[in-house]
């Protein structure tokens, strides 16, 4: 019954997505989710939820929370890239503290620390059989990264910061003889590398050495750059949020340069426009990729998978899977945005089956 229905969501009370969440849930006609501010859960302020349904929120966009993750006295500089897989181990302990109290998780901790490790997110995706661009072994800099590279015969990668999220640190690099090309969000200021709003290009073999050789120490995913589909002017991907193994919701990311991330002043595309420039055929291969996606984290409740077409359409592989990817204002399916859908998937039982399929199958290859 609907009225039974404890949620509990542990997040920083101004995220704009326990903000949703909660209208979903009020909506429903649920009682008002509790809040549990990531603060509390990392202070040990407050005990872990016992008897609730409880969901877990990124803990990514509050300095304080950003400082206990990872244990640090001083707070980073605002957009700094540092502490990244610092912030990582600080997540996993926190789920763990969440956890411990015995709830029923809707993201369940194992598989929202191998979602937020780009590198275990690729392995299990590639052994599940969901196409993803091919990758090259890890590399600890900028000399081996070049040394990879000229082994497998790429002259273009993506190099993500193994514990990153919405660009940040993402440098698309391209090489040919005696030249150099990376396009990124990351500013170097100083004694820092900042991450900003702004993508731009370094051609100074030195400067992106340099780029590559701070971040390295982090963990680095680096994937062959497989050059997306267009429309226009513009390359397009997609996010695709799949509830319950369901792809419901989708936004079409358009960009004129390589990453499609929208809060870099990409727009979005036409989603009608995509599906018909890729055929009913391929549209559905693309959406069992998701479903297929999804199903390598199957306790888990949403998941935001980042799908690209390539260039033809024929063909598309998964960018990465996101553990917080549900954030798509204003974008409904039956009438529902990506919050209702997940409150409509507790209530109707979705959940409850997806879990128990869940339980049975030998997921991802295993
Ligand atoms: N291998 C790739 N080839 C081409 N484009 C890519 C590749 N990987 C990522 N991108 C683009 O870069 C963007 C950011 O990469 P993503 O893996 O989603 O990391 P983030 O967590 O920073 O969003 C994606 O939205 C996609 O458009
Ligand atoms: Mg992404």
């Amino acid at each position: 019954m609907p009225g039974d229905l404890r949620l509990t969501v542990v997040g920083n009370p101004d995220n704009r997505r326990v903000g949703l969440f909660t209208a979903a849930a009020l909506a429903a006609g649920l009682p008002r989710p509790a809040v549990l501010p990531w603060v509390d859960v990392l202070t040990g302020a407050a005990p872990p939820p016992a008897g609730a349904l409880v969901r877990v929120d990124s803990p990514g966009e509050d300095p304080e929370v950003d400082r206990l993750l990872r244990r640090t006295a001083t707070p980073a500089r605002h957009g700094e890239l540092v502490g990244l897989a610092d912030a990582y181990a600080g997540l996993v302990d926190g789920l763990g503290r969440v956890a411990a109290g015995g709830a029923e998780l809707l993201n369940d901790p194992a598989d929202v620390a191998a979602l937020c490790d780009k590198r275990r997110c690729h392995a299990l995706l590639h052994a599940a059989g969901v196409p993803v661009p091919a990758a090259l072994p890890p590399v600890a800099g900028y000399a081996e990264l070049r040394a990879a590279m000229a082994a497998a015969g790429w002259a273009r990668v993506f190099v993500k910061p193994a514990h990153g999220s919405s660009a940040a640190g993402v440098i698309a690099l391209a090489v040919g003889p005696g030249r150099v090309r990376a396009v990124t969000p990351i500013e170097v200021a100083g004694d820092g590398l900042f991450n900003s709003l702004r993508v731009r290009h370094y051609d100074d073999e030195a400067t992106v050495a340099a780029l590559v050789d701070r971040l390295a120490p982090q963990g680095l995913h680096v994937e062959r750059w497989l050059p997306k589909a267009g429309l226009g002017e513009r390359v397009v991907d997609l996010r695709v949020v799949v509830v319950a193994g369901r792809p419901t919701h989708a936004v079409v990311r358009a960009s004129r340069g390589p990453m499609t991330n929208l809060h870099l002043g990409n727009a979005r595309g036409d989603l009608a426009q995509v599906r018909a420039a890729a055929g009913p055929a391929a549209w559905a291969a693309a959406m069992e990729t998701c479903a297929r996606a999804a199903a390598c984290f199957p306790r888990t409740l949403h998941v935001g998978v980042d799908l690209m077409f390539l260039l033809g359409w024929r063909r598309h592989a998964v960018a990465e899977v996101n553990a917080f990817g549900d954030l798509l204002p204003g974008v409904l399916a039956d009438g529902r945005d990506t919050y209702a859908e997940q409150i409509h998937a507790l209530t109707s039982g979705r959940w409850a089956r997806w879990r128990a399929t869940a339980e049975e199958a030998v997921a991802c290859g295993a």
